[in-house]
């Protein structure tokens, strides 16, 4: 029996979470989000710490739009890198677990080789920056902690890629998108599953996304193949397709340590889809 928070309980990864640990009787839950618990307020995160008694957080919460945080540095240093240190700083006054979630966008995505986790982060862009100082922090607080990172997350709940494509599918009769930035798609509700293995691992850090590596092409074209729409997806640069946060062009993560740490068998990217498709349209 834990005492367990949730701290941005009301994303995807977090409302995910939120459905495993409703149905699970043997832990004390607390689902918290940002007018509950805002992360960055200091002192509030160590009262709701001690007066809780709680023993492992899971920190769901981060500034998340990449493109707008190249505009709101500061908020986003706020969240993705001061909030962490708060709560590993409180996580070790209580002796409890952290487990952290970051990202892929860690990496400059140059390398040839899916990253590992001792691979050096050189971020692009502001949000991939402030998530990295996130990990340093929590990394150097003497806390007990998981960092995992994943790449390309999306689930029924909140807004992702895969809704926007099955919009545009819908509206469109064509849709360009780029196909020369290679990852790998993670359902929400994998990783969810995944974290809630993870708390007897060694302290560090873990790469954690579905298997198999596509482009966002390759992916839309799945996405768009299983809504039955005969909208046309057709392959561009990135250079056709600017943003204003550069992301990185190979972003691929090694996952080798968790899947032997937890003995884990980790689901293919087009499965974990048509899982979240036929759930979606359950809905
Ligand atoms: N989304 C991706 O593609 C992706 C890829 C790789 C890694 N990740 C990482 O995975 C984790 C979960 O991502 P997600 O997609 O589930 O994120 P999300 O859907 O954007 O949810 C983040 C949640 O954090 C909350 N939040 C923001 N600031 C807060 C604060 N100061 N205090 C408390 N809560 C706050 C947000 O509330 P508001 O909505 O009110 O702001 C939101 O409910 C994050 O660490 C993210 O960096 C995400």
């Amino acid at each position: 029996m834990a005492k367990i928070l949730v701290t941005g309980s009301k994303g995807q990864l977090g409302s995910e979470l939120r459905d495993i640990l409703i149905h699970d009787k043997s832990h004390t839950i607390f689902l918290t989000d940002q007018e509950d618990l805002d992360i960055t307020n200091r002192s509030a995160v160590n009262g709701f710490i001690e007066e809780n008694g709680v023993e492992i957080i899971i920190n769901c919460a981060a500034y998340t739009a990449v493109d707008n945080a190249e505009d709101n540095a500061l908020l986003c240093e706020k969240v993705n890198r001061d909030a962490p240190a708060i709560l590993a700083s409180a996580a070790k006054k209580a002796d409890a677990l952290l487990i952290h979630i970051s990202t892929d966008y860690v990496f400059n995505g140059l390398g040839p080789l899916p990253y590992r986790e001792d691979m050096r982060p050189d971020p692009c862009g502001v949000y991939g920056r402030t998530k990295a100082e996130g990990e340093f922090e929590v990394t150097q607080s003497g806390a007990r902690h998981i960092i995992i990172r994943t790449s390309w997350l999306y689930s029924t709940y909140g807004n992702n890629f895969v809704k926007t494509i099955l919009r545009l599918a819908k509206e469109r009769d064509s849709l360009n998108v780029v196909f020369d930035q290679i990852g790998t798609p993670t359902y929400a509700a994998n990783l969810a599953k995944t974290i809630m293995l993870s708390t007897t691992l060694p302290n560090g850090i873990y790469h954690y996304s579905d298997e198999g590596v596509c482009s966002w092409y390759d992916f839309a074209v799945e996405i768009v193949k299983l809504s039955g729409s005969s909208c046309k997806v057709s392959p561009v640069t990135s250079e056709n397709f600017p943003t204003k946060a550069k992301r990185p062009p190979y972003s691929v993560m090694d996952k080798g340590k968790i899947r032997k740490a937890l003995a884990i068998e980790i689901p293919h990217w087009r499965d974990s889809l048509n899982l979240f498709y036929s759930k979606l349209t359950e809905l």
